[in-house]
């Protein structure tokens, strides 16, 4: 099949051309830019050469010829794409926030500081999180073109950390806190002083405290798993490597989940803890256990951004805290690959009725 990738010069996009040239349906890519329109991909990245020699077209050219399209774009910029895909017939993979949030386009209008330029779009936009939407959009898909709203990255890793645990019940009253890292990378290639060699290299830096754009992404994802309002405290830090998000999920246990007789704050974890902490750690393997691309950890192991490189997984440990009242969850994802460009493959996968693992077999790299 022909596929085209509007954005391609951006790092999602090249993320997406690079698994594309692994996934064996795969055949034309059609790469649109608007602004290096006529120049060939090999020559903005090298690591292309001799794997695929394109002439960026424009958007629209590459809408016209394609049999799925998927969107690289920034938000708020992509709407008028995806009204000529669905014109077309041909499904519309949005890697931008445009699609995330259904008819609830006050809150998209008040994080993105735009209302949505045409509201209809959404009858046929699903959120593209397969683990929790993956019959929904098996669904929209069967009966006609359907536009994915691919969700953001941290999202992506705070939702599959959380998920088993809300949807269990596990949670008690008071916010979850979500503390997370991401490489440089998640910013994109735009130039900003922020991501400056100088400036983020040997450095942690916490940034949008309390108002970062994925934080109404994450809280409706939070509620929507628990079936009950959810309080969210999000915490983003920019972590000086090129890839990974490592999220780092804090549940207060609800009073009757919670471990027997809990425990003394200043004593280590007793025995009932650790045991209840495995009793977790099995309900999340057992909820994930159908799923290709979520690895549920052994006991005594973390999740680390390590684990996970280029790679489509999402790696889950489950711990509990000392007193045995907080269930803390860590999850690692590639932030290029689970985190855009491989969801984005994988929503594509379950669109067409293919294994959903064509294209993101490869194992993660070591280093
Ligand atoms: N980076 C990540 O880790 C990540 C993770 C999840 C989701 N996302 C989302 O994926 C999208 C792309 O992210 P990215 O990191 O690839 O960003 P990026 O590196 O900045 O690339 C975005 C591309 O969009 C095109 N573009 C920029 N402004 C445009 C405009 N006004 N109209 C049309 N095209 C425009 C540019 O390509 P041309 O000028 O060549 O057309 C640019 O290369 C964003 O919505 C981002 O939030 C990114």
């Amino acid at each position: 099949m022909t596929i085209g990738i509007i954005g391609a010069t951006g790092y999602a996009g090249a993320e997406l051309i690079r698994l594309l040239l692994g996934h064996p349906e795969a055949g034309t890519l059609i790469l649109a830019s608007s602004s290096h329109a006529g120049e060939r991909i090999e020559d903005i990245y090298p690591n292309l050469r001799c794997r695929v020699s394109a002439v960026l077209v424009s958007p629209e050219a590459a809408i016209a010829k394609s049999d799925c399209v998927f969107a690289a774009l920034p938000s708020g910029v992509g709407e008028p794409y995806a009204g000529a895909a669905l014109k077309r017939g041909i499904p519309y993979i949005d890697l931008s926030a445009d699609f995330r949030f259904d008819d609830d386009e006050g809150v998209y209008s008040a994080w993105y500081g735009k209302p949505y330029a045409d509201p209809g779009l959404r009858e046929h936009s699903v959120y593209g999180l397969p683990e929790l939407n993956r019959r929904r959009i098996q669904e929209l898909a069967s009966k006609g073109p359907v536009i994915i709203g691919n969700p953001g990255c941290y999202p992506t890793g705070a939702s599959l950390a959380s998920y088993p645990g809300l949807a269990k019940g596990l949670a008690g009253e008071g916010a979850i806190i979500v503390d997370a890292a991401s490489g440089v990378t998640g910013g994109g290639r735009e130039l900003s002083r922020a991501f400056h060699f100088p400036e983020c290299s040997e450095a942690l830096s916490p940034y949008k405290v309390g108002a970062h754009r994925h934080i109404p992404e994450i809280s409706r994802n939070l509620s929507k798993m628990a079936g009950r309002p959810v309080r969210l405290v999000f915490t983003p830090h920019l972590a000086p490597m090129n890839r990974g998000i490592l999220s780092t999920v804090y549940i207060p246990l609800a009073a009757l989940t919670a471990p027997p007789g809990g425990n003394s704050t200043d004593l280590p974890p007793s025995k009932e803890i650790l045991q209840r902490a495995d009793e977790i750690r099995e309900l999340y393997a057992a909820f994930y256990q159908d799923e290709p691309f979520v690895r549920v950890l052994p006991s005594g192991a973390t999740a680390s951004t390590r684990g996970v490189r280029q790679s489509n997984y999402c790696d889950i440990s489950v711990h509990l805290d000392q007193t045995g009242s907080t269930l803390i969850v860590v999850s690692a994802i590639d932030n290029m690959v689970k985190g855009a460009a491989g969801q984005a493959l994988q929503n594509m996968n379950i669109i067409f009725g293919f294994d959903e693992r064509l294209g993101l077999g490869a194992a993660p790299a070591a280093f």
